[in-house]
């Protein structure tokens, strides 16, 4: 199949286009920095010829809530009218296990938006929502690390390896458009500084971490907020598995 991976060139997107051509398939890649931007529609339109379905992983920074939902709303709206331009049959979206459970959130309130929109769309499709990626706490703790320390709330999660979501995408896109995908997650429950400690540890650095709730994620994302629900698909891969081979 021709398939198009939007964020091709991002930690997940890179995955994808490799899953995706292990497992046979033609596959476009789309990002700013290969002349496709879904925010001005540039070269959308010549990116989707021929393809059949598209898996969306793009990603935005945006820590403002307004600029969240501009971004997600504004490049989703114009992938899906491209796709319906192009007859793409099948729109894959990667989201998250638990945004419909959390306010507040600038990054949710964004997915929550490409979730409608690719819901109420014109092109048929399938919502993949994945729990928090291995590496999520080392960049949690990037985002306040400053002279060997950082804040981390204590989130309790079941991680999931980003190449495991890439090999899940892979298999959604070559198959039927199906609606909301089952939650999928990693095998075991962490906690987000336990994480970040060991993920340190394994690199050889020293940071010191401060458990708070003051940070990005307030206490409302405590308890079984973000755990992937009783039916969800568990993937193999370990946190240990993972960081042993970092
Ligand atoms: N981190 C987690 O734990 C987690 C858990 C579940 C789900 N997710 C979801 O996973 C998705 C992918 O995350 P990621 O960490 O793989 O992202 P990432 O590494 O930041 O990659 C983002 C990709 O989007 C592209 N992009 C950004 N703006 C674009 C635009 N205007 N037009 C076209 N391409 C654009 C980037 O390329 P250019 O800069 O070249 O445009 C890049 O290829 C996100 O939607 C996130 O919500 C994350």
């Amino acid at each position: 199949m021709r398939i198009a991976v939007a964020g091709a060139t991002g930690n997940i997107g890179g995955l994808t286009v490799a899953a995706l051509e292990r497992a046979g398939h033609e596959v476009v890649r789309m990002s700013r920095g290969l002349g496709v931007d879904l925010i001005t529609g540039d070269g959308l339109d010549d990116a989707l010829s021929g393809v059949e379905a598209v898996v969306d992983v793009t990603n935005s920074a945006a820590v403002d809530r307004g600029e969240a939902v501009a971004f997600f709303g504004t490049a989703t709206a114009n992938l899906l009218a491209a796709e319906a331009r192009a007859g793409v049959r099948h729109h894959v979206l990667l989201s998250i296990v638990g945004i419909h459970r959390v306010e507040g959130n600038a990054h949710y309130l964004g997915k929550r938006e490409q979730e409608r929109l690719v819901s109420e769309g014109p092109v048929p499709w399938t919502i993949v929502p994945a729990t928090q990626f291995h590496d999520f706490a080392e960049m949690v703790a990037g985002w306040t690390e400053q002279d060997g320390a950082a804040t981390v709330a204590p989130l309790l999660l079941q991680p999931i390896a980003p190449a495991d979501v890439a090999d899940v995408l892979a298999e959604v896109a070559a198959g039927a458009p199906g609606g909301r995908h089952v939650d999928i997650a990693g095998p075991e429950t962490q906690d987000l500084v336990d994480m970040a400690r060991r993920t340190h540890l394994a690199r050889g650095r020293t940071v010191r971490l401060v458990p708070t709730w003051s940070g990005v994620f307030d206490s409302a994302m405590a308890g079984e907020v973000l755990l992937p629900g009783p039916d969800a698909r568990i993937c193999p891969t370990t946190f240990d598995r993972w960081l042993a081979e970092l």
